[in-house]
């Protein structure tokens, strides 16, 4: 015990040491002596997470030294941090400790309030901007518009269900808890629920901690025990929480590969993608603001969708956006339909023409009174292709999108004759309409606009063809329209058979 103690103490030291003379070029950066603190503990608690922090800015960086970086350079947000935390490089107890009033998971730990998680409202005392910006995001709201939509949550329940067979029927049971959140809230996030406080003997005696459903989660949606959305470190890893991280595209595969969702599959084949595994070693993914031409010479994903990009001469091509709608004026993962991008990233709120909470009906009308007007659309197609003609010329990016906005009808006008046959059989009463989701000729429909369409269109937006073609792209499309139709025949000579 009293060995642990020492070699605690000097690994704290060496702490001290490396912050000293950190990879940031800092001339002093103290550590606070609440952070000191935590360190004597941890350093052999969890010393990794210890060695991982030490990698990061934080844990060189003194907010006051952040603050007074020229404008583009900067990498926090805030206009002012105060006292107590400007002076001290942001260690574990400047994140762990913050704001514990409003934490449900705050705990006593030797003595000091602390709390598990550090979200982003904990986040904005540094980086508001990032954090308001955030809670703008569909992504903010991915557990709510799940969990709160009628259509989606019967379509969780078709998944997540078991299933089971009794002679002639089978029957399908609620998803359990578990399951739901390693599925679907697995990338849209849990709702994390103190559930009680629990005694534990560790290497320092007993000591309380505190137990959460739904934890662990990083989910992009998450519902935090201080009330706010989502989870910062989805796309910036703790303890590093790391620039280089977050725009390289291997962040973004977590949850956008598909078949559903193949952003990252179509990135990886693209050009784009095919220059960025070539050169990936040679470019510079740590400088702010990020020079196109200069520091990578093709885009990742963050390039197109979030970054600060400047010109080789310092002129800003695009500012950065933690929003990311900002730069969409489509919402091409079509539900059923692509459409114009949702005004609010709370989806819930949304109601068709027949009164159910999705953005066009089943029939192909958008839901037009909660979508963003033509302007809007217009401006946010500039923002995206002020990006794109930092390296090309007018009439490549033109010429792409006239095949994207073509790719966009021809898509939608599959998923209408899809959904033609399946209302022949609804009104023949071969299928039965109060579940979507359940019955062979309504999965081959799903499958329709969720994989197929979906697949084609994020493939044209981002250019990697094979997804669009044989790869569940316009193939599958034209193949699973015939399905349909053969199944519809055969529920019909089945009906009569049956009589
Ligand atoms: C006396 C030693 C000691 C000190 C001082 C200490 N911790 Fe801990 N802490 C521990 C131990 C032991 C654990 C349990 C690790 C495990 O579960 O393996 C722990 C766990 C944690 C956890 C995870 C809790 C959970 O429920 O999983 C966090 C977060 C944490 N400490 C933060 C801090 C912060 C921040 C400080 C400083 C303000 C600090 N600790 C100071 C010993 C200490
Ligand atoms: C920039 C803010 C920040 C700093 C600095 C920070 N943490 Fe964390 N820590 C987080 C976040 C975010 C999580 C993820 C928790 C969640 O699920 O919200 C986390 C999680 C943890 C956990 C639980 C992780 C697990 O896998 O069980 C422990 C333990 C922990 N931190 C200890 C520390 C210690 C020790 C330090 C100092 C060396 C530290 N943290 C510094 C933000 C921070
Ligand atoms: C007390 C202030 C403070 C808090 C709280 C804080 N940060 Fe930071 N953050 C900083 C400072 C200071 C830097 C370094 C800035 C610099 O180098 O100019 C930084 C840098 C960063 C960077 C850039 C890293 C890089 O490689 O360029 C990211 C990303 C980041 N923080 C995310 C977070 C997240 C996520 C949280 C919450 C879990 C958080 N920060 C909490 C002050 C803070
Ligand atoms: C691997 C990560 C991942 C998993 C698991 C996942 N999703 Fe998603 N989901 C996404 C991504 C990414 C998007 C956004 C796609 C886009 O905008 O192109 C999304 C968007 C959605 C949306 C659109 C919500 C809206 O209103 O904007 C629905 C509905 C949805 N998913 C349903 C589900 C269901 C149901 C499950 C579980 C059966 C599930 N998802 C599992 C990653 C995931
Ligand atoms: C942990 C899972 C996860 C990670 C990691 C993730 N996303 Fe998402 N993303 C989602 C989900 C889920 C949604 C859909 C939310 C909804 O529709 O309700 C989404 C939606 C989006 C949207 C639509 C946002 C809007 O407001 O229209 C964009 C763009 C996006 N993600 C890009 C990215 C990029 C770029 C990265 C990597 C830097 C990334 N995502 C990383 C899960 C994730
Ligand atoms: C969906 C992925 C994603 C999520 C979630 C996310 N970020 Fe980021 N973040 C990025 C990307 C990509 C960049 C790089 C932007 C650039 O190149 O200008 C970035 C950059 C940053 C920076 C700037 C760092 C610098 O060096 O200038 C900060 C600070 C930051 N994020 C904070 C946050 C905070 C706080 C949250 C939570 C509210 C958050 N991020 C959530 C993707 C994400
Ligand atoms: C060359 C620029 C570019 C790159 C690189 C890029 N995207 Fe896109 N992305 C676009 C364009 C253009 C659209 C379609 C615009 C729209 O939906 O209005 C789009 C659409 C999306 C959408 C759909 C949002 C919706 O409306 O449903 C998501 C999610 C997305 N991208 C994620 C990613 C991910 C993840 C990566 C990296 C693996 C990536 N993008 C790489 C340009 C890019
Ligand atoms: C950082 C520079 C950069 C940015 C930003 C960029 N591109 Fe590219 N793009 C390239 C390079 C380089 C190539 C490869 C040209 C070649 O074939 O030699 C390329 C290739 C392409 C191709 C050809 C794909 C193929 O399979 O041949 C298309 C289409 C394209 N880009 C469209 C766009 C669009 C649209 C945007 C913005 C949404 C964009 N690019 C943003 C650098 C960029």
């Amino acid at each position: 015990m009293r060995s642990t103690i020492i070699h605690s103490i000097v690994s704290a030291l060496l702490v001290f040491c490396v912050v000293s003379h950190g990879p940031a070029g800092s001339i002093e950066a103290p550590v606070s002596d609440a952070t000191q603190e935590c360190l004597t503990c941890h350093s052999t608690a969890t010393p990794a997470i210890v060695e991982d922090w030490k990698k990061s800015r934080h844990s060189v960086v003194t907010p006051l030294q952040a603050l007074g970086r020229p404008e583009l350079h900067r990498r926090v947000s805030a206009s002012n941090i105060s006292n107590h935390l400007s002076g001290y490089v942001v260690g574990c107890a400047e994140c762990h400790t913050l704001n514990v009033e409003n934490h449900k998971d705050t705990l006593v730990h030797n003595e000091k309030k602390t709390h598990l998680t550090v979200t982003p409202r904990d986040c904005s005392t540094c980086h508001p901007a990032e954090a308001e910006q955030y809670e703008k995001n569909l992504m903010a709201f991915a557990h709510v518009n799940l969990v709160g939509n009628s259509v989606y949550s019967q379509m969780m329940h078709s998944i997540n269900g078991s299933v089971t067979f009794d002679d002639r029927k089978t029957t399908i049971s609620a998803p359990d808890e578990k399951t739901q959140a390693e599925s679907c809230l697995a990338c849209h996030g849990t709702k994390l629920q103190v559930t009680g406080v629990k005694k534990r003997e560790t290497d320092y005696g007993e000591m309380e901690f505190v137990e959460m459903s739904g934890y662990p989660n990083q989910g992009v949606g998450r519902l935090n025990p201080d009330d706010s959305k989502g989870s910062c470190s989805s796309c910036h890893g703790r303890h590093q929480f790391s620039i280089q991280m977050a725009r390289k595209p291997y962040t973004c595969s977590q949850c956008h590969k598909g078949p559903d969702v193949p952003a990252y599959k179509i990135y990886s084949v693209s050009k784009h993608g095919a220059m960025f595994s070539s050169m990936e070693k040679e470019w510079n993914f740590n400088n702010v603001p990020w020079v196109a031409g200069k520091d990578f010479t093709a885009p990742t994903c963050a390039t197109c969708h979030v970054s600060l990009v400047t010109d080789p001469e310092g002129k800003i091509v695009s500012k950065r956006t933690h929003q990311m709608a900002d730069r969409l004026p489509w919402r091409i993962f079509g539900l059923i339909y692509s459409h114009a991008h949702p005004k609010s990233p709370d989806t819930t709120i949304i109601k068709n023409k027949d009164g159910v909470q999705l953005p066009t009906s089943l029939d192909g009308q958008p839901a037009a009174g909660f979508l963003i007007s033509k302007q809007e659309q217009d401006l946010r197609k500039d923002t995206m292709q002020a990006v794109c003609l930092t390296c090309h010329s007018q009439g490549w990016v033109k010429g792409h999108w006239d095949r994207f906005q073509n790719t966009l009808q021809t898509t939608d006008s599959s998923v209408l004759t899809a959904t033609r046959i399946l209302f022949r059989a609804w009104d023949e009463k071969l299928a039965g309409k109060d579940d979507l989701f359940d019955e062979a000729i309504e999965k081959q429909w799903t499958e329709q606009w969720l994989f197929f369409a979906n697949s084609t269109r994020i493939a044209s937006a981002m250019m990697g063809n094979d997804y669009g073609v044989f790869d569940n792209g316009r193939w599958y499309m034209n193949k699973n329209l015939q399905d349909m139709l053969d199944r519809l025949f055969f529920l019909r000579s089945a009906k009569k058979s049956d009589r």
